[in-house]
């Protein structure tokens, strides 16, 4: 049979995403190749949020160009954010290029490449479809499980439809658009059933999950019904979210961590900038204080929960005195961890037009000097945790060292430890014995 490959860019939804592809090409008998050398047809998922993200796809369909040039049957395709945001553009651009197709198509890829096989010994016509699919938001729901996979994605929405100055994803995305409660818990009790332990539920603002859709109840928001049927799976242990909106984040998500045992202890939640001009010029709807205090709150209800964030620096119009109130924030809060960008601009959002577009040398310089302060924070906090007892659970082999085992803790600190007989999707107590920047290292406690 034919042989795919896929290569993704951008965030966690995109790799759910091309699971999803990949699953519908298997279930029409296409193989899964692990390199493009060895693929008929190779598709790019793409990201657009910074421009080096279209950058890296565009380089990679270069390179794929050349490929196409030694094997001319081979298929070359586009999808995702980037094609949802160029479409025709791209073939124009890419003559090599025979599918593009947007962020509410991907249930179409498997057709499309059939259709595009059949034309094999004729010229072939790209197809371009970047339309919108009422329902596609449900389209997302099938998995392709490793052996012994204990943690999946699960996709609960689509969309976004906030409108912060920088942000290209409502465009690329489309309007907000979630599934029912009963559907997702459907999928993630088949997940349980082949193994899986832990789920991590996927949306752009996923604690504004339902908002149009669905009512309130017991003066719970959609999402945090969500949370409640979830944590009744048996056998599910762990439930993580990304990403939720700190606008978003009410009495009710906060009270959650009070009432749910299998909500981990960890929360992604992106402030952006710790200046409240900023955050305005933004269009983030909170201010620093409202931002302090939710988290605040948070740790009222969970008072070791870890928080890691997403922080743009060098928007435009952010003076020094902006950048050290980020800065500060980020020593207040002490974050895990942070992702830092530097502002880029993106056409056809507001803040692309602004004054006060910064340099790259000052991006540069406050990417260095914040990173400076977060990863000394990060290494402090997994340093505190040497001699405490973390509960793990076991994902497999370790990226660096495939002799040891890695897991997470309940706060998604990547563990290291020795260790046989512990298969992936078990729980084990592990005392943390030294840590790096990243990384605990650890043994078994019982042994
Ligand atoms: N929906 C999520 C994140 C979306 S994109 C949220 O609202 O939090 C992921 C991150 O990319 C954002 O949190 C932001 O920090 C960053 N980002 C988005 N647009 C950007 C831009 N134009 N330049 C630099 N970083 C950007
Ligand atoms: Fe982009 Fe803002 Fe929507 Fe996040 S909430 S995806 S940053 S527009
Ligand atoms: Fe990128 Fe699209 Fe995700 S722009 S960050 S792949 S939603």
């Amino acid at each position: 049979m034919p042989a795919v490959y896929i290569k993704t860019y951008g965030c966690q939804m995109n790799e759910r995403d091309s699971e999803q592809v990949a699953r519908m090409l298997q279930a029409k008998g296409y193989d899964l190749a692990t390199d493009e050398r060895q693929a008929d047809v190779v598709l790019v998922n793409t990201c657009s949020v910074r421009d080096q993200a279209e950058q890296k796809a565009l380089g990679k369909m270069g390179l794929l160009s050349h490929l196409k040039r030694e094997r001319p049957g081979l298929i070359l395709g586009f999808m995702g954010c980037m094609a949802q945001s160029r479409g025709q553009e791209l073939v124009d651009r890419l003559p090599d290029l025979d599918l593009v197709l947007g962020t509410q198509q991907f249930h179409r890829a498997a057709d499309c490449i059939d259709l595009l096989r059949s034309q094999f010994d004729g010229p072939r016509r790209p197809i371009v479809d970047v339309s919108d699919s009422p329902g596609s938001e449900s389209t997302i729901r099938d998995h392709v499980l490793r052996p012994g996979q204990a943690t999946a994605f699960v996709s609960i929405m689509q969309g976004c439809d906030m409108s912060c100055a920088y942000c290209i994803v409502p465009a690329t995305r489309g309007r907000e658009r979630s599934r029912p409660i009963p559907e997702i818990v459907r999928e993630v009790e088949g997940l349980v059933a082949s193994g899986v332990r832990e789920v991590t539920l996927l949306g752009q603002i996923v604690n504004l999950y339902g908002r149009r859709e669905f009512p309130c109840s017991e003066g719970r928001t959609p999402f945090v019904q969500l949370l409640h049927a979830l944590d009744k799976i048996p056998g599910l242990q762990r439930i993580r979210f990304t990403s939720p909106h700190p606008a978003g984040l009410k009495d009710d998500l906060i009270r959650a961590y009070a009432e749910l045992p299998k909500l981990c202890e960890h929360m992604h939640l992106p402030v952006q900038s710790g200046s409240d001009r900023i955050l305005r010029a933004m269009r983030r709807s909170y201010t620093r204080e409202i931002f302090l205090r939710k988290v605040d709150a948070l740790r009222a209800a969970r008072p070791d929960i870890a928080l890691t964030t997403d922080i743009i620096v060098a928007f435009p119009g952010e003076t020094e005195r902006d950048f050290l109130d980020t800065c500060s924030l980020a020593e207040e809060v002490r974050f895990d961890n942070a992702f830092i960008f530097r502002y880029s601009d993106r056409r056809d959002t507001p803040a692309a037009s602004m004054d006060g577009q910064l340099p790259e040398d000052v991006k540069q310089a406050r990417n260095q000097h914040l990173l400076q302060i977060v990863n000394r924070i990060a290494r402090d906090t997994l340093a505190s945790l040497v001699g405490s007892t973390q509960e793990i659970l076991v994902e497999g082999p370790s990226k660096t060292n495939p002799s040891r085992l890695a897991g997470r803790t309940r706060h998604n600190r990547i563990a290291v430890f020795e260790g046989h007989g512990h298969a992936p999707g078990s729980l084990l107590a592990l005392r943390i014995t030294r840590s790096s920047d990243h990384t605990l290292y650890g043994c078994p406690a019982e042994t």
